[in-house]
């Protein structure tokens, strides 16, 4: 068998086939909510989460619900920065939330802040394929319609910070397929 990868390329690019990690099914919206609850309850000062999937897939629905459970306000709206490219929130933490899906190049990141401003902050990104740099250690969330209805979610850490991260996210499904195979 061939492939045509390229060694060079960056972990948190889109690809093709799925990609390796855990798959939880999410049936409905309230499941989003649970699971971004519990990713945002284990979140600490430097963790980065990457939301990644097509227009529609739930990014921003999943942020709101990782906010919230950093402890951000009911009564704080959390939205897309697609304009703004980034919104600080706090919590238990500061949070830095951004769309990068109108960021051109990565270069135009400086302009922004970005990075600085992640500094000692939870960062959420979504379209994060335009910041490979970004993601290095990131637990990456690749959002994708379910088969029927609901969507799917696949779980990836990509460093050691953010396998760390994902090991405290207390989510049954997460700790049940935890590194293990699909089927036993
Ligand atoms: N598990 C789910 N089942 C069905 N719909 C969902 C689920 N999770 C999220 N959604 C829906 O997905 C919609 C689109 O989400 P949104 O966050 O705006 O997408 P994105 O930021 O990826 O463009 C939300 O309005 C939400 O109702
Ligand atoms: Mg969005």
């Amino acid at each position: 068998m061939s492939t045509s990868n390229s060694p060079g390329d960056s972990p948190a690019a889109p690809s093709a086939a799925p990609p390796a990690g855990r798959t939880i099914v999410l049936p409905h919206r309230r499941a989003t909510v649970r699971l971004g609850r519990a990713i945002g309850a284990a979140c600490e000062p430097g963790d980065v989460v990457a939301l990644e999937g097509p227009l529609g897939a739930g990014k921003t629905f999943l942020a709101r619900a990782i906010c919230r459970g950093l402890g951000v306000g009911a009564s704080v709206p959390v939205t897309s920065p697609t304009f703004t490219l980034v919104h600080e929130l706090r919590g238990r933490h500061r949070i830095v939330h951004a769309d990068l899906y109108r960021l051109a190049s990565e270069d135009d990141l400086e302009p922004v802040g970005l990075v600085d401003a992640a500094e000692g902050a939870v960062l959420l990104v979504e379209w994060p394929d335009r910041a490979p740099g970004l993601c290095r250690d990131a637990l990456v969330i690749t959002l994708g319609r379910g088969v029927a209805v609901g969507r799917i979610a696949v779980l990836r850490a990509t460093g050691p910070r953010s396998e760390a991260l994902a090991a405290r996210v207390r989510f049954p499904e997460i700790t049940a397929t935890r590194e293990g195979p699909a089927a036993s």
